[in-house]
């Protein structure tokens, strides 16, 4: 296997090793490894039934339902990446990590594109450990011990209803977590706020939130934290939510680009 940095503070490029194949222990270790040093690893011409996705998933770690978008018949725990031509959205169209309203939100995530745009279509990854360490030493004993507000219900109600799902009914997850957490495998610090989910630092008035959160918001997405993959037919791209944001960038319309998302469950961030 061979692990090719993509830059210096985040991503690699992951060759010689067939994803739906058996792992062993070591093929395990060196990839474990690779996703520890690089935050997300990118692997090319893979080919993978759903199965294979999910049973290589699943050795990081017990697969996530996702609380908003059913999963294809049979597999509750992928999620159909897919936008064409009649698409009014597409999933990730903003900065985030997964799923951030969860109590335990998901450690990692795995996608694989099946079909994808003649151009564009590509994802940012942008690194957290990176965005905490560019902050002054004052910013970050400010943040270090404030919580924030994570709502699932601000970033999924009715968000589905162009898949046919009526949410009618559903109690979507709300949580606190630490704005600044601690990886829970390298110790490292990570900022840990994000567009999509978080709403409100606790303990500020509403004006020094929206403000602070806005500066954070700007501050994650610096391309000098950043990588960006240009997605082929079988390409997978593997992150750790723990301490990366993406975004999807939708510039292909009317074109398809579609594949299926495993996601790993995480643990309580502090
Ligand atoms: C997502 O999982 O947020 C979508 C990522 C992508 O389509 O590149």
């Amino acid at each position: 296997m061979e692990v090719k940095p993509l830059t210096p503070q985040i991503g690699a490029l992951v060759s010689g090793i067939q994803l739906a194949d058996a792992m062993d222990q070591s093929s395990f270790g060196a990839v474990h490894e690779a996703l520890m040093a690089h935050q997300v690893i990118f692997f090319r011409d893979q080919e993978m039934t759903l199965e294979q996705h999910k049973e290589f998933a699943r050795q990081f770690g017990d697969l996530a339902v996702h609380p908003g978008i059913p999963g294809p018949e049979g597999h509750p725990e992928v999620i159909h990446i897919h936008a064409d031509a009649n698409s009014t959205r597409i999933a990730g169209e903003d900065w985030h990590s997964d799923v951030t309203c969860d109590e335990e939100p998901p450690m990692g995530t795995i996608l694989h594109l099946h079909t994808v745009p003649d151009s564009g279509g590509d994802t940012l990854f942008s690194s957290m450990y990176a965005a905490y360490e560019a902050l002054s030493d004052p910013m970050k004993s400010f943040l270090e011990g404030l919580t924030a507000h994570h709502s699932g219900e601000t970033a999924y109600r009715g968000r589905y209803e162009h898949r046919g799902v009526d949410d009618t009914g559903t109690t979507y997850p709300n949580h606190d977590h630490p704005v600044i957490r601690t990886h829970p495998v390298t110790k490292k610090k990570a900022l840990f706020v994000n567009r999509i989910f978080t709403t409100r630092i606790n303990g500020l008035t509403a004006a020094e939130s929206d403000n602070l959160l806005a500066f954070l918001f700007d501050h994650v997405a610096k391309p000098e934290f950043q990588v960006r993959f240009q997605w082929q037919e079988g390409s997978v791209a593997f992150w750790d939510n723990r301490c990366v944001q993406h975004y999807a960038i939708w510039d292909y319309f009317p074109q398809t680009r579609s594949g299926y998302r495993v996601t790993i469950s995480g643990d309580r961030p502090f």
